[in-house]
């Protein structure tokens, strides 16, 4: 199935692509894990403010739409099915993968401003296999230690207070509107994201189930 996976910053849009792609099969394609891992690229050729993505993730700021759609139609180019998670983020790269793609479902995660600070100001990542926990609602069985891969886990820069809370105001002036644009689509399903991730994830496979 393709798959597009919507909702805020920290709704759990991370979380829950990791289970599809397991569950069925398909390439995780994360626009927030691409960056991170080129984040030192040089697009000053592509007449941004800023020479790297760095300076625009660290501060929660969108990354130039030029640079986000490369590596979505790139890596979408190579995938059968997929989960896409962080793109789109607004109404042009909407219409951009308009022309790249066709969707099945489109899951729309949706979760409390006030409990999107908590998950994201709490959660730590693990520095070698990317696997999220959360302090308090998530915790390793051994205190800084990754269970799947044993790597070290670390908080990303942009899970600072002052970056969430800018992330939430990109989100709303940015991204909202490419929900609402996406609710009459067919395989359009809302989903609430403040139940476990246990719960969260099997309403997510009714939804998938229900429109492939
Ligand atoms: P990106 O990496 O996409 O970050 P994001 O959208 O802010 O999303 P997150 O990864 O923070 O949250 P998530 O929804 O995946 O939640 P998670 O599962 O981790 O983007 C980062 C930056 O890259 C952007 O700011 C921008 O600069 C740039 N960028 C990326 N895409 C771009 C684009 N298209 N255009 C321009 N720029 C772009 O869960 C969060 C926490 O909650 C975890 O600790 C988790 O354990 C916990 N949790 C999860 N589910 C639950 C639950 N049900 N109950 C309790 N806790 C839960
Ligand atoms: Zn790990």
């Amino acid at each position: 199935p393709r798959i597009l996976i919507l909702g805020p910053p920290g709704a759990g849009k991370g979380t829950q692509s990791a289970n599809l792609a397991e569950e069925y099969g398909v390439e995780h394609v994360t626009t927030g894990d691409a960056l991170r891992a080129n984040k030192d690229m040089d697009i000053s050729d592509m007449d941004t403010e800023y020479d790297t993505p760095r300076e625009y993730m660290e501060a929660g700021d969108l990354v130039p739409d030029a640079v986000v759609n490369a590596i979505v139609d790139e890596a979408l180019s190579q995938a059968d099915g997929f989960v896409l998670d962080g793109y789109p983020r607004n109404l042009d790269q909407a219409e951009e993968l308009e022309g790249m793609t066709d969707l099945d479902v489109i899951l729309s995660l949706d979760v409390s401003r006030e409990e999107l600070v908590d998950r994201l100001t709490g959660r730590r990542v693990c520095d070698d296999c990317g696997t999220n926990y959360h302090v308090e609602f998530n915790q390793p069985e051994e205190d800084g230690v990754c269970d799947e891969c044993g790597g070290d886990l670390i908080q990303r820069d942009d899970d600072n207070e002052e970056s969430v809370r800018n992330r939430l105001d990109v989100f709303d002036d940015n991204t909202a509107p490419v929900i609402d644009h996406y609710e009459d689509h067919d395989g359009f399903v809302a989903v609430d994201g403040e139940q476990t991730p246990d719960e969260v994830w099997s309403e997510i496979q009714d939804a998938v189930e229900a429109h492939t």
